[in-house]
């Protein structure tokens, strides 16, 4: 067994337990893409069906059957070939699914329509990804009619479909030491891609330049791939959420809004930052700069166990709506616009969400319609963000086109939190000085 396979054998131990005897539990693993004529996609293996098994192959299937005398893990993989190992590198085949994986049953994949309906049979509850990969919810629900097929001689077909996300997503959401320790790796790659960015940023480069500067960045520290894509939006582009075309020219009395993270070992980081291209902030953009950084502190402030999930984005629509009725962007009374969702033409985003294996990671916000409190071991952004449109002629010309964004990956602690992201400048005095120092270098 591999030495990481410890903390999969854990998890597996939990899910089983909570799966329940009688019940069965079925995932399938990422399917390869194709991107065009003998060209894929990257893989990425799907988060649950890794966070379980460690096993990083595609065309895969795990199934746990609590209780089942033969063993209860059981997973459907490809054969070791020894023309797939020279085209594409080995697979781990049967074998190695058994002596590495610590997997108690493995059979080949290409066998699955006959062997999973058996497993199938005389089985209450049936465990899922409901919803996410629709070919396989198909397939299993042609399984099932199989065995329902034999309902005459006395066998029984699940009777109940069961998404696994809630099960999965409640242990996903509270993050082990090792894992804590995989995302602080992420976050610290992604720092130094920030500060490199921050260094090589000047007027006239291109967005991609500065894109290409931080990929370099994580993939020469080890790190996999970006969590998601580079956001490297100058000027206004800085006022578009998802903006990732990355291809225009850095002008000069522009800010440069840096939305990026790294995936290290199945983590994400996810950092954004926003700076002056030309290393100077103008009285516009500092005034915004420092009350969404304002807003940050406070939002921060709020992750501590026993606060609800909505305390930090409650106390950054505070400090933002404040600061625009001092601005003169809102006019009234900050109660009243806080009820009337006033500020939302200027922050129409929420102030962070889940991270873990994937960027929006999985768990429940929510507990009975009721916010869910923070408990140690939860990871989070917090990314509060002010957002001028180009075209909002209903506020003073100096603000237009004037995009701010700053997120940093907090960790609950049990006395409050530790921010994973520290390490990347944020102050607006460490900004200028780290770029005035890379100009004169
Ligand atoms: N990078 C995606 C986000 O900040 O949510
Ligand atoms: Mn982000
Ligand atoms: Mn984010």
């Amino acid at each position: 067994m591999l030495k990481e396979q410890k903390e999969f054998a854990r998890r597996r131990k939990q899910f089983i337990r909570m799966v329940g005897n009688g019940n069965i539990a079925v995932l399938a693993s990422s399917s390869i893409m194709q991107r065009n004529s003998d060209v894929d996609f990257p893989f990425r293996q799907n988060s649950d069906f890794f966070y379980l098994s460690g096993f990083d192959e595609p065309e895969a299937v795990i199934v746990f059957v609590p209780g089942r005398e033969q063993g209860e893990y059981v997973l459907f993989c490809r054969e070791f070939d020894e023309k797939t190992a020279l085209w594409v590198g080995a697979s781990a085949g049967l074998e190695g699914a058994v002596k590495d994986y610590a997997v108690d049953d493995a059979f080949p994949i290409d066998d699955i329509d006959d062997i999973l309906p058996g497993l199938l049979e005389d089985k209450s509850r049936l465990y899922f990804p409901m919803g996410t990969q629709l070919e396989f919810d198909q397939q299993l629900m042609d399984w099932s009619q199989k065995v329902r097929g034999r309902s005459r001689a006395g066998v029984c077909a699940p009777a109940e479909f069961i998404s696994s996300d809630h099960l999965l997503h409640e242990m996903r959401l509270i993050k082990s030491v090792n894992e804590i320790k995989q995302m602080k790796k992420a976050a610290k790659i992604s720092v130094k891609a920030h500060k490199i960015a921050m260094q090589r940023t000047r007027p006239n480069v291109f967005e991609y330049q500065i894109d290409a500067e931080m990929k370099h960045c994580f993939m020469s520290n080890g790190a996999q791939s970006e969590a998601y894509p580079s956001i490297v939006a100058g000027g206004e582009n800085g006022c578009i959420l998802h903006y990732t075309d990355n291809n225009s020219k850095l002008n000069d009395g522009d800010l440069l809004l840096i939305d990026a993270g790294c995936e290290w070992q199945k983590y994400a980081s996810d950092i954004t930052r926003t700076f002056p291209i030309n290393g100077v902030f103008s009285g516009e953009q500092r005034a915004l700069y420092q009350l969404v950084l304002d807003a940050q502190y406070a939002a921060i402030k709020q992750v501590k166990p026993g606060n609800h999930w909505n305390d930090p984005h409650e106390a950054a629509v505070k400090v933002l709506t404040k600061g625009l009725v001092k601005f003169g962007l809102l006019k009234g009374h900050v109660p009243t616009l806080i009820k009337n969702e006033a500020y939302k033409p200027y922050y129409m985003h929420r102030t962070g969400h889940w991270l873990g294996m994937d960027v929006h990671d999985v768990g429940d916000y929510k507990i009975n319609k009721q916010w869910r409190l923070l408990e140690p071991g939860m990871v989070l952004t917090i990314e509060p963000g002010l957002y001028i449109q180009p075209n909002a002629t209903e506020v003073d010309k100096k603000w237009r086109g004037i995009g701010v964004r700053i997120e940093d990956d907090v960790l609950v602690t049990k006395k409050g939190h530790e921010v994973l992201t520290q390490g990347a400048p944020k102050e607006i005095n460490d900004i200028e000085e780290l770029m005035e120092a890379a100009r004169v270098a």
